[in-house]
């Protein structure tokens, strides 16, 4: 039978910026449940909610204290429960983000391998007696020295994220105790951060630099494609369970290892999804090169927003039609789709003129490296801006109220002023918003199984102009996204209808079909393998 999961369009759920419950200005489970008729009339099929588990919050929840618990900003374990039920009523599944390379400084579990060398779980985390020339991917160096036993210990990410040593068997077990938990309390799989961080070399060489740090001996290491294994084999023993990995790399090279027979499920698709700016080709190239690298067991993922990047809508320039365009691809090529909150009504990124409103700790640590660097404050803060990634984490703008959605003067994150105000009350009842054009993507989607599961009969890029058929049994869909300012013309040698398109209602024709500038088309008919050409 086919997985569920390949049939599915998933969203993902910054937690604290979807929708607040109880009025305290923080997302939280209770918000969520009170949207899932929203969601469930979207059209998508499956959650990724980013971790909701008691955190400090250094970096917003992905530095864990209790992986048994919810946090209280975002509700109780009876708030979760109610929420898990309501979304499998609605046949929407869920899956949770789980951190399984680091802890919170906070945790138990650090707690005591601090204590004392000594300790029976000392080596559950990495600890030396001298560092080595390995930074954070925050910037600094990847180690923080203990006073209490006068050694260093090893952090990818931030001081108060501790890398588990997943060489110690224990670890292991002690995560797959946590995910027997969560899986058991009913989440239909796991988001797995930073998953091809586990192992470090443990010769702990020092990696070469090009400019910058190569990360060579800190990620991607001998023996972490096994305990995936491990994990994939554990997680597969229940029914239907679902793995995504976060595999920070745009190298399909080292993608590639990481999903298909035995492994994870799938893995986010950087190659394709992190272009910092737009470029048709390269987009193309990765589309390709995707189809070619993978194997008959290894299905790609389709995003390009995440509460880690700018919006794509930002990030290509800001424009509507653009937008469309790309999320016309993400919907109809081949992969599993993830949408970012917010990105079906196309909201902006955020810039702040005011470094005391960056929460993100990867923008504050820009900001005081620039400054140590002898940056000016001003320099300083353009760095913070591009490395915060509060920019695409405002709160989804529900409405048009001054603070979109969410009470003033809170804690975590309220819709500054100057955001764009695009609202989901403004667009809900516009057909041609892109809260409309996401609908109707996802209910083609929906209603062709070639959209969700077909091959692709032929994947060109000519002038600016992405198109492709795909095909599952007679059903052959055409899909056209003109990517260029440019009306263009196709001859097209069938019989087509058109499903949808960004730009127009109605397809005149006659053997010729015009594709209006920055225009997605999704047509259907019987096309066969050479039968459009270009004019
Ligand atoms: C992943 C998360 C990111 C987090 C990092 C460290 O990349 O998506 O938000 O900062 O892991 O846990």
């Amino acid at each position: 039978m086919m997985k569920w999961w390949k049939q599915s369009t998933f969203y993902e759920i910054y937690m604290p910026s979807f929708k607040d419950g109880n009025g305290d200005g923080i997302g939280d489970f209770a918000g969520i449940t009170s949207k899932l008729d929203y969601l469930k009339e979207l059209g998508i099929d499956g959650l990724w909610l980013t971790p909701f588990y008691p955190s400090p919050k250094v970096d917003n929840g992905y530095d864990i204290s209790d992986y048994y618990g919810i946090d209280p900003d975002y509700g109780t374990m009876a708030d979760f429960e109610t929420f898990i039920q309501e979304a499998h009523q609605r046949g929407i599944r869920v899956i949770a983000d789980l951190v399984l390379n680091h802890t919170s400084s906070e945790h138990q579990w650090f707690q005591e391998s601090k204590s004392s060398k000594a300790h029976p779980k000392r080596d559950w985390y990495i600890w030396r007696d001298e560092p080595n020339n390995w930074e954070s991917f925050f910037g600094g160096s990847a180690w923080e020295f203990d006073s209490e036993t006068n050694q260093y210990y090893y952090h990818a990410f931030a001081k108060e994220q501790v890398d588990l040593n997943w060489a110690n068997p224990e670890v292991k077990h002690a995560m797959f105790d946590v995910m027997k938990f969560w899986l058991e309390k009913g989440v239909d799989g796991f988001r797995l951060d930073v998953i091809n961080f586990l192992k470090v070399n443990d010769s702990f060489q020092d990696n070469p630099y090009d400019e910058e740090q190569i990360h060579l001996y800190d990620k991607d290491q001998e023996g972490v494609l096994t305990v995936i294994e491990e994990i994939a084999e554990f997680v597969h023993q229940y029914p239907d369970k679902f793995l995504v990995g976060e595999v920070g790399s745009e190298e399909l090279d080292i993608l590639k290892q990481y999903s298909g027979l035995k492994k994870l499920d799938v893995v986010f698709n950087f190659n394709i999804g992190s272009m910092a700016t737009f470029d048709t080709e390269k987009l193309y190239q990765q589309l390709v090169g995707t189809e070619q690298a993978y194997d008959s067991t290894q299905i790609p993922t389709l995003f390009f927003s995440s509460h880690d990047m700018s919006r794509h809508i930002s990030r290509f320039g800001g424009d509507e039609d653009r937008a469309k365009l790309v999320a016309a691809l993400m919907l109809t090529a081949k992969g599993v789709p993830f949408i970012y909150f917010g990105d079906e009504i196309g909201m902006r990124d955020w810039i702040t003129d005011d470094i005391s409103k960056i929460k993100d700790v990867q923008g504050i640590m820009g900001y005081q490296l620039a400054l140590h660097a002898g940056k000016s404050q001003e320099e300083a803060l353009v760095v913070a801006n591009e490395k915060s990634r509060d920019k695409s984490r405002t709160a989804m703008q529900w409405n048009s109220h001054a603070n979109v959605g969410f009470s003033e003067g809170v804690p975590w994150i309220t819709v500054p002023e100057d955001a764009y105000k695009v609202t989901v009350e403004d667009q809900i009842h516009d057909s041609e918003s892109m809260l409309s054009f996401y609908k109707n993507l996802l209910k083609l989607r929906k209603e062709h199984s070639s959209l969700q599961f077909g091959e692709y009969e032929y994947l060109r890029n000519v002038d600016g102009m992405i198109y492709f058929v795909r095909t599952n049994g007679f059903e052959k869909i055409l899909v056209i996204l003109n990517f260029t300012d440019q009306q263009k013309t196709l001859e097209i040698d069938a019989d087509i209808n058109l499903l949808l398109s960004s730009r127009r209602t109605k397809l005149d024709r006659g053997a010729f079909v015009t594709i209006l500038a920055n225009e997605a088309m999704i047509l259907k008919g019987d096309i066969g393998n050479d039968l459009v050409k270009e004019r």
